[in-house]
């Protein structure tokens, strides 16, 4: 058992908290790394600010989790590959993550855990949203749950597999593009149920429903599990850093800051296949 208190402040009342008092770079001991694993599992995404960490530190952070996952499409910084370097510049218009998704459903063992840690940010905008989907699912009526209890999404990325192409990584080496997961999956730490989606670029439909059948019901539950009291809204500054729990969230990059520029070191951890349960 940890004898470390963590001062703890959650920032809404769906989800997330700060974490305040801890140097990530010096501070991180078995002691330390129980309580935030437990923060983790109780706010579902956990931030700290003003760390000044190398991205060996934050690869060590990360691997107290688990093993880290290899991007099937985006390539890692040279020193230390699996960091990507998020970067959208002054003249971009596009933003990674800039719709409502839980990382890489479009694959057979998605991400267990997401850190992103700010190198530079606008003066204002490029916040990040998250969904808590413990209550996205709780708050659906007993009928609709009842109704898609068994239920399964087709989950695809067809951009993905054009650009893991180009790269010429394992990727792009005979993967199925669809991967079936359940749409209510039981998360495996806290054994609680979730709404696991993402938009619809990845979660395609509802297995064995016609389109025509199956969109309004995934439109229905992206608008439900997005209602603005089932989120919160971080706002980063150089030295914040962020780890969100892909089993229980869905977020989204907020692309309100043209012209200007914001840098991220982004670090996924290896998740377990998902059982249904
Ligand atoms: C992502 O979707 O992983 C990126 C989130 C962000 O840049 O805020």
């Amino acid at each position: 058992m940890s004898k470390t208190q963590l001062n703890v402040r959650p920032i809404a009342g769906a989800l997330g908290a700060e974490i305040l008092g801890v140097n990530l770079a010096t501070d991180l001991d078995d002691d330390m790394f129980m309580p935030i694993h437990q923060a983790l599992l109780d706010h579902c995404v956990i931030m700290f600010r003003d760390q000044d960490i190398s991205p060996q530190d934050q690869i060590d952070f990360a691997k107290r989790w688990g093993g880290l996952h290899k991007h099937p499409f985006m390539p890692g910084l040279n020193s230390h590959p699996e960091v990507l370097e998020v970067v959208k510049k002054e003249d971009d218009t596009h933003t990674l993550g800039g719709d409502w998704h839980t990382d890489q459903m479009f694959t057979a063992v998605p991400a267990l855990a997401t850190m992103l840690y700010a190198k530079e940010t606008p003066p204002a905008g490029g916040d990040t949203l998250f969904a808590n989907m413990y209550l996205a699912y709780e708050s659906l009526s007993g009928a609709m749950k009842a109704m898609l209890a068994d239920a399964r999404t087709v989950n695809s990325y067809t951009k993905n597999k054009g650009r893991a192409a180009a790269m010429k990584n394992d990727y792009s080496d005979g993967e199925p593009e669809e991967y079936v997961h359940p749409l209510f999956r039981t998360h495996p730490e806290t054994g609680r149920k979730t709404l696991y989606l993402s938009y619809k670029g990845v979660t395609r439909r509802i297995d064995g429903l016609t389109n025509a059948e199956s969109e309004p019901i995934l439109d229905f539950l992206m608008s439900h599990a997005t209602r603005p009291e089932l989120t919160c809204r971080f706002s980063w500054e150089p030295g914040s850093l962020c780890v969100w729990d892909n089993r229980s969230v869905m977020h989204l990059a907020v692309n309100d800051y043209h012209g200007y520029r914001r840098v991220m070191h982004r670090l996924t951890i290896e998740g377990q296949p998902i059982k249904v349960v």
